[in-house]
């Protein structure tokens, strides 16, 4: 393993964002991984890059975790469990368990990033979480090199969240994810409206026409990294509580909201900020998708810096017009 010096994150990050890492290492197996955890005291892991905020150079070692792998448990006849290294890009998994006809990530085509960082912000979209069709994962606690194995409870999984952005946040590198999928009697998950309306003609849609839906919803709609720099929603939607829904929707009785229990209400973050007239909005190179506000794009150049200032000025109008705080869901370095 060669440490390299003053590396360009650039085609690191999905948001396409400029900033150098000091010291840069591409670790490609367990074993390395294990020997730089043993050697170096200051790590910064870097999986796919997509949920990232870099507003400056980064001074630990950077480990990019580049280690490849599918491994298949065909354990039962109706369900098999997959297990994927970390460094495996997500949407190429997807897109393999769909090519064997093995249900569960389908809705969760085109999200971008690596498999190891999938279940710290157990990501989700389209009516399916992570978590729905998790198994177990193999982290290393950086402390001691030793393997740890988590269940589904261990990882404390929630709404874009999970024990690796709190109480663990730093303390374990992920290095495998097992999946429980099925092989026959999919349990489809087609209730999210877009796809409905995109499949009303299929009676029994297959997997594979399922992501497809899924993947030409989120081309319609979401920017392509590749394309223009961005790292998907940017803030999570907020719960709010009913008495403030019930002022807000005298108001707004347009409002989209989805009801979580009795005190607790779900805004689309994405309506909130387009209310505030930021959808589209270019500020030099930082921006505001125009097809959907949750997401703040760089056109080519902007820096970390001018992102995370647009972010914070879309937090105080949003906090001024509707009393809600937006959190941030990407992590800001
Ligand atoms: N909306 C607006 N304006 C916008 C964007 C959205 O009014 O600019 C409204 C829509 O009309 C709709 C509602 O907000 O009524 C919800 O919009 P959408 O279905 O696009 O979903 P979202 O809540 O904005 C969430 C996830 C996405 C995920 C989609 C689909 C979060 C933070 N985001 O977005 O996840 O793809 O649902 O399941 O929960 C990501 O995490 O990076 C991501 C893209």
């Amino acid at each position: 393993m060669e440490i390299q010096q003053n590396i360009p994150l650039k085609p690191y990050n999905t948001f396409g964002i400029q900033a150098n890492a000091k010291r840069f290492v591409t670790v490609n197996s367990v074993k390395e991984l294990k020997e730089i955890i043993a050697s170096e005291k200051y790590l910064f892991l870097l999986g796919g890059g997509s949920n990232i905020l870099l507003t400056k150079d980064v001074e630990k070692l950077v480990i990019h975790l580049n280690t490849k792998g599918i491994i298949v448990n065909d354990f039962d006849e109706d369900e098999v469990l997959v297990t994927a290294e970390a460094g495996e890009n997500w949407h190429e998994l997807v897109l393999w368990c769909v090519s064997q006809n093995y249900g569960g990530l389908e809705n969760l085509a085109l999200i971008p990033g690596n498999v190891g960082t999938s279940p710290i912000q157990n990501i989700g979209a389209y009516g399916v979480e992570i978590k729905d069709v998790f198994q177990q994962l193999e982290a290393i606690d950086i402390e001691t090199g030793k393997t740890k194995i988590f269940t589904s409870a261990d990882c404390g999984f929630g709404y874009r969240n999970s024990v690796f952005k709190n109480e663990l946040k730093g303390k374990f590198i992920i290095v495998s994810v097992t999946f429980k999928l099925t092989k026959k009697n999919h349990n489809i998950n087609i209730s999210y409206g877009a796809i409905k309306d995109l499949l009303t003609e299929k009676e029994n849609p297959s997997i594979k026409e399922i992501a497809d839906a899924v993947i030409a919803i989120r081309q319609s709609k979401l920017p392509d990294p590749k394309e223009i720099g961005n790292s998907g929603s940017f803030f999570k939607n907020p719960v709010i509580t009913s008495n403030l829904f019930q002022e807000l929707i005298k108001k707004y009785p347009e409002i989209p909201h989805y009801i979580i229990s009795e005190n607790e209400i779900k805004i689309p973050a994405g309506w909130l900020i387009e209310q505030c007239g930021f959808k589209g909005k270019r500020f030099g190179d930082a921006g505001v998708h125009e097809k959907q506000a949750l997401v703040l794009v760089n056109y080519s150049n902007a820096s970390g810096k001018e992102i995370y200032a647009l972010a914070q000025k879309i937090q105080q109008k949003v906090l001024e017009i509707f009393k809600i705080s937006l959190e941030i869901e990407v992590n800001i370095i």
